[in-house]
């Protein structure tokens, strides 16, 4: 596997990639969800390309960015063994060499959901991926299910700006007891991974979205959202764990009718 820090040297190799590309974008800290991604990729394209990169516009909140779990040395090992052929770890500087004058904003769905509640986060997210796509030039890229809402502005996005590359959706890899594998849960003390299997165990419920939100305050979680829209119920939720919180999110599919 190779391994580029500088944009230079990895826009040189691209020139020098036949057949397809596969893109697996991250901010590191990986689990078996991103394997699953990384699977993917190697088993439907020619050369498969990961990004480990700690997007710092996509946070709304100084103190979530500086406690993201860092597990680099890791990662690298992890995509090595799932057959990756190159991971690119830009800095700062060579992401945003403009300084994010430069901005991709959607202004619709992308202030929904996760978007009312964190500023600024998916214009950060659309950026960066617009700009690793740009970098990648994959005809795959692939993203997993448990952000759903981030997917479905990436992949209209592509479709707004009439981008060469398919966005490929993976479904959601769970714990044994339905928990989200989310680099998040790495945060989880024991009380609060306890806690956290409710999540799933109630958005699955045929309890309204209300009565779930409800039972997850009661159980000590700060509730953002409990929504269902287009047959998939939506939650994100926060619970204290140690000196910090933790803010998980999740979706499953709701075809009940109840909401
Ligand atoms: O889902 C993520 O890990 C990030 O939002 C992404 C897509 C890598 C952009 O920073």
């Amino acid at each position: 596997m190779k391994r580029f820090a500088s944009i230079a040297d990895w826009r040189e190799h691209r020139h020098s990639l036949t057949g397809s590309v596969g893109f697996v974008p991250t901010m590191g800290a990986l689990h078996d969800g991103h394997a699953s991604l990384l699977r993917r990729s190697v088993a439907e394209n020619d050369h498969t390309v990961l990004s480990i990169y700690l997007n710092p516009t996509q946070f709304n909140n100084p103190a979530d960015l500086t406690g993201y779990p860092k597990t680099l040395e890791r990662d690298l090992t992890l995509a090595c063994d799932l057959g990756a052929d190159c991971v690119l770890t830009p800095r700062y500087e060579d992401i945003y060499p403009d300084g994010y004058r430069y901005q991709v904003c959607e202004d619709q769905f992308s202030r929904e959901l996760c978007g009312a509640h964190r500023d600024g986060h998916f214009t950060g997210v659309l950026t960066v991926v617009m700009k690793l796509l740009n970098l990648i030039k994959p005809d795959r890229a692939y993203f997993g299910e448990k952000d759903y809402q981030q997917y479905l502005l990436i992949r209209d996005m592509c479709e707004a700006f009439f981008m060469d590359v398919s966005i490929v959706p993976c479904a959601t890899v769970r714990e044994s007891d339905g928990l989200a594998l989310s680099s998040r849960n790495e945060l989880l003390d024991e009380k609060a991974r306890s806690a956290a299997t409710l999540i799933n165990r109630l958005i699955r419920s045929s309890r309204s979205d209300d009565c779930v939100a409800r039972s997850l305050e009661d159980m000590g979680f700060e509730v953002d959202y409990v929504v269902t829209r287009q047959e998939r119920r939506f939650v994100a939720a926060s619970l204290p764990s140690g000196d910090s919180t933790v803010r998980l999110i999740d979706n499953v599919v709701n075809t009940s009718g109840i909401t």
